[in-house]
C-alpha cells in the first residue's frame, strides 16, 4: 500500500491523543502494516509539552495491553497539515482549533475521529482529564471501535 500518515490531536496531547497513537499503532502493527502507516499524536494547547501522559491513561492503556510510556507530549502547528495525510480530532473544540492552522486545501485531511466509529451514537471522544479514572475505559472503547473504522477506511483507499 501506499504510505500514509495519521496525526491524532486533542487538548493536552496527554490523555486521548496519546490513547489513540497507542491504540491505533497496536492495530495497525497486528495487520503487519507498521511500515506503511505513520502515526502520531498532538496537542493544540501547549500546556504538556515534553510531558508524558497522564498517569491514569497510562495505567487504563496498559491493561488492554498497550503501553504509552515513550509518548511526550507536542503542540499541533500549521506544518502538520502538509506532513499528514490525515488530521483526527477527537472534539469539535480541537477541529475547530486545527481548522484554522489549515489552508483551505488541506481542510479535506481534517476529520472528526468518531466519524469512523461504528454503531455508536456520541460524535466526540469525551475529554477524561477533569473526570474520574472511570473515563478512562470508556475513552479506549471509543478509541478501540473508530481506530478499527479508521484503518477499514485507509485500507479501501490505498
Ligand atoms: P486531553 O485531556 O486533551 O485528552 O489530553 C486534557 C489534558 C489536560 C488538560 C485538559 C484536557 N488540561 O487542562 O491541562
Amino acid at each position: 500500500m501506499n504510505p500514509t500518515s495519521v496525526l491524532f490531536v486533542c487538548l493536552g496531547n496527554i490523555c486521548r491523543s496519546p490513547t489513540a497513537e497507542g491504540v491505533f499503532h497496536s492495530l495497525v502493527a497486528s495487520q503487519g502494516l507498521a511500515e506503511s502507516i505513520h502515526i502520531d499524536s498532538a496537542g493544540t494547547s501547549n500546556w504538556h509539552i515534553g510531558e508524558r501522559p497522564d498517569p491514569r491513561a497510562i495505567e487504563a492503556a496498559s491493561k488492554r495491553g498497550i503501553d504509552l510510556t515513550n509518548l511526550r507530549g507536542r503542540q499541533a502547528i500549521a506544518r502538520d497539515f502538509a506532513q499528514f495525510d490525515y488530521v483526527i480530532a477527537m472534539d469539535h473544540e480541537n477541529y475547530s482549533n486545527l481548522s484554522r492552522l489549515a489552508t483551505p486545501d488541506q481542510q479535506a485531511k481534517l476529520h472528526l475521529f468518531l466519524e469512523f466509529a461504528e454503531g455508536v451514537s456520541e460524535v466526540e471522544v469525551p475529554d477524561p482529564y477533569f473526570g474520574s479514572a472511570g473515563g478512562f475505559p470508556h475513552v479506549l472503547d471509543l478509541i478501540e471501535n473508530a481506530s478499527q473504522g479508521l484503518l477499514k477506511h485507509i485500507l479501501a483507499k490505498a
